[in-house]
């Protein structure tokens, strides 16, 4: 879809900031370029739209020399978000993100459409924001209607330079959630920059990691963080490859997913007398439709007569598709020993405690060492 041949910038002023770059781009997968700052990333994604000329070698989409391919086809095909936001300051939010789908063509009626989804996509009411301008916004804001106008009209490839880099981080990672389930079903070709290895390991099906200019490691976010192809790369993955592993797993994969559990009406002594039996200190609380509620603690049995009145209030869950790294923050976050894991409608799906990521962490290091 996307090949790199052997590709080089040399900037007016002589500096080399990209050197004989070679890689390919699967129809579907997501790219990312990962590196230090200066490493040249935004420049080798510039060329890929020539919004910067090549100085060397050849880009190809879907096996066109993109040198010869027509400005706006070329860029009507690919959404962009770039590094500084970069909205139209004299156009509403809703003008920005329709503006590729009116280069097309579609009726107004059909970009306001599309204009509304996206929006709520990226978690802004379009009764509030379509309207105002982007000297309205937060600096996140923007930068998620930047997103949102690169998703526009639908186009086949994305080149998205650092995203979600100037949102906070709890909103980052449920945008990084979102986005990933978008991609599971729209699979687009997606180049995406970053300097955040956390957020490449868990995003990312080849991860290119670039230094000053040069290519040095195209590999599976597995691969560069278990088979380090130097010392670079040893180094820019860090002592803590353990943690960061921790981003390929996915809650769903290790869950347990039948916890032991009692309904809020029950009488306190059943749960005694499961805890008992089950040789545990809590449980889960549902109410009667399954959905969850909280925890009732050992420790807690003596205050009352329902589990109601005595059980825990933990507010705090997550899903399914959380990586486990984040699992883990919100556990240490909030001083919970375990933690639930519900439904978009909060049912009940299952629990992970810290014994089940230390398993999946043990099992995940033997596995690679033993690969
Ligand atoms: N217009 C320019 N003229 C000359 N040199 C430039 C120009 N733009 C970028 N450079 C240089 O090219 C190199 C690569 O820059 P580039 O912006 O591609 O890096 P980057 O990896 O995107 O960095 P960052 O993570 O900071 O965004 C750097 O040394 C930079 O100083
Ligand atoms: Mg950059």
């Amino acid at each position: 879809m996307i090949k790199l041949d052997k590709v080089t910038k040399v900037y007016p002023d002589g500096t080399e900031a990209v050197k004989e770059v070679s890689l390919e781009v699967g129809k579907g997968e997501l790219c990312i370029l990962l590196g230090p700052s200066g490493c040249g990333k935004t420049t080798t994604m510039k060329m890929i739209n020539r919004l910067l000329p090549i100085s060397g070698g050849q880009i190809y989409i879907n096996g066109l020399d993109n040198t010869k391919m027509d400005d706006n086809e070329l860029r009507r095909n690919m959404g962009y978000a770039i590094q500084q936001i970069g909205l139209f300051p004299n156009m509403t939010v809703g003008q920005n993100i329709e503006t590729v789908p009116e280069l097309k063509g579609w009726p107004k009626a059909e970009r306001r459409r599309r204009a509304e989804e996206l929006l709520e996509l990226m978690g802004m009411d379009p009764n509030e924001f379509m309207d105002e301008y982007p000297n309205e916004l937060s600096g996140g804001q923007c930068q998620r209607v930047g997103v949102a106008r690169a998703l526009g009209a639908d186009p086949p490839i994305l080149l998205m330079d650092e995203p979600f880099g100037a949102i906070d981080t709890i909103t980052r990672v449920r945008l990084q959630d979102e986005f990933l389930k978008i991609q599971q079903e729209i699979k687009k070709t997606i180049i995406f920059v970053t300097h955040d290895i956390y957020e490449a390991i868990k995003m990312a099906d080849k991860i290119a990691l670039m230094k000053e200019g040069q290519l040095v490691q195209y590999d599976t976010p597995a691969n560069l963080l278990y088979r380090p192809k130097n010392e670079f790369v040893e180094n820019f993955v860090g002592t803590d490859r353990a943690l960061k592993g921790l981003q390929l797993i996915r809650v769903k994969e290790v869950m347990t997913s039948s916890p032991p559990r009692v309904k809020s009406d029950e009488k306190v002594g059943a749960a005694r007398e499961q805890m008992e039996r089950e040789g545990i200190d809590w449980l889960v609380v549902v109410n009667d439709d399954g959905k969850f509620a909280g925890w009732v603690d050992k420790a807690d049995l003596g205050r009352g007569d329902r589990v109601r009145s005595i059980m825990g209030h933990s507010v705090m869950t997550t899903t399914v598709n959380t990586v486990l790294n984040e699992a883990l923050s919100l556990m240490l976050s909030y001083g919970l020993e375990n933690l639930a894991i519900v439904t978009e409608d909060n049912r009940l799906q299952g629990v992970v405690n810290f014994g089940v990521i230390r398993k999946a962490l043990t099992e995940l290091t033997q596995r690679r060492q033993s690969e």
